[in-house]
């Protein structure tokens, strides 16, 4: 098939894109770059340098037979700073995008939520209906929901959204100020430096590893029972940040101390995904936190502490 992947530059398009190549499918991919960098596409990839709010949007989903909508603004302190221009990208941005779908007939196309839209709800492990978003981050991917439920019922898409919970794998943004739990650990034990804790580190989240969605989003290419509906995909499992830190500790042999800090706001204190819905459809998760967290070190290990010149940082990232 000949696939479009929107965010290609960034964690989960550019691990999604390799995925799809080696898989032998043809993979247009649109970045705009403000996040993911250019270095992170992978070869093979027919890169279209564009922000996903171009009005020209829908030339370059011509002759496409599935778009992976993934581009978005997704720091959440960020996007609580600047709710304008988290609308602009999330929700607008992703109108544009089913707009631009619908326009090159393109019909099929999966769209990137989040477990975020759970914050609120006392209901634990969360299915799908337990919507309570309580950030601006989390309104903007409800509100994009609300949009591509519009353009399913009026103009006949065939979507998937996808509650992605804590992803993580080779390539998690490791360059923001403060990197996911995962990343921030690794690196900082590999260049013998304390790691930071916000908090009291007993906040609990369920992570998954990248190839474990990689395995839903093939899913949703072929089958057609995720059509015209939502997934949490998470591991089903939680580990507070303290246990994160003992495991990345242990697996590094590091006796580095953490540093604590104060609490990050607008974070939730436990993710735990139901994903009852994607297992009935015969979806399972297969890497455990050791093997996904050993990859994640092998990866960092080689392509950051070993590279002298890393790509480019980016001021404040996303994620
Ligand atoms: N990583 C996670 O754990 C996680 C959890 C929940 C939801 N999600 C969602 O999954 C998707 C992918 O997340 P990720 O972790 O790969 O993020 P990421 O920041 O690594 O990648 C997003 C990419 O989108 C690009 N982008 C941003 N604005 C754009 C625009 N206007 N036009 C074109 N490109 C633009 C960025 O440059 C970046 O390369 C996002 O929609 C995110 O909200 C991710």
């Amino acid at each position: 098939m000949k696939i479009a992947v929107t965010g290609v530059a960034g964690f989960i398009g550019s691990n999604l894109a390799d995925r799809l190549i080696t898989e032998g499918h043809a993979v247009v991919g649109l970045d705009n770059l403000a996040y993911g960098p250019r270095e992170q596409v992978p070869a093979g990839v027919d890169f279209r340098p564009v922000d996903i709010r171009d009005p020209a949007l829908a030339t370059h989903f011509a002759g496409c037979d599935a778009i992976f909508h993934l581009a978005a603004k997704n720091c959440i302190a960020d996007c609580q700073d600047d709710p304008l221009e988290t609308a602009d990208i999330n929700v607008t941005g992703t109108v544009n995008v089913l707009r631009a779908a619908r326009d090159a007939g393109v019909v099929r196309l999966i769209h990137a939520e989040s477990s975020a839209v759970y914050e609120g709800s006392g209901v634990l492990p969360t299915p799908e209906t337990e919507m309570a978003p309580r950030s601006f981050y989390a309104v903007s991917k409800q509100a994009a929901g609300a949009f591509a439920e519009g353009f399913a019922r009026f103009e006949g898409l065939h979507l998937t959204g996808l509650r992605y919970f804590g992803v993580y794998g080779p390539r998690q943004d490791y360059r923001r100020t403060i990197p996911p739990v995962m990343s921030a650990f690794i690196l900082a034990l590999l260049r013998g430096e304390p790691p930071t804790i916000y908090g009291s580190g007993e906040k609990r989240r369920d992570f998954i590893y990248v190839d474990d969605v990689n395995d839903f989003h093939l899913q949703c290419l072929a089958d057609p029972r995720t059509i015209g509906e939502t997934f949490n995909l998470g591991y089903g499992v939680t580990y507070s940040v303290n246990e994160i830190f003992a495991h990345v500790a242990k697996l590094l042999g590091s006796t580095l101390e953490p540093v604590y800090r104060p609490d990050l706001r607008g974070e939730a204190q436990t993710t735990h995904a139901d994903i009852a819905k994607a297992r009935a459809l015969g979806w399972q998760p297969r890497v455990d936190l050791d093997e996904g967290l050993a990859r994640s070190i092998r990866f960092i290990r080689d392509h950051v502490i070993a590279n002298p010149n890393p790509v480019r940082a980016a001021e404040r990232g996303a994620g």
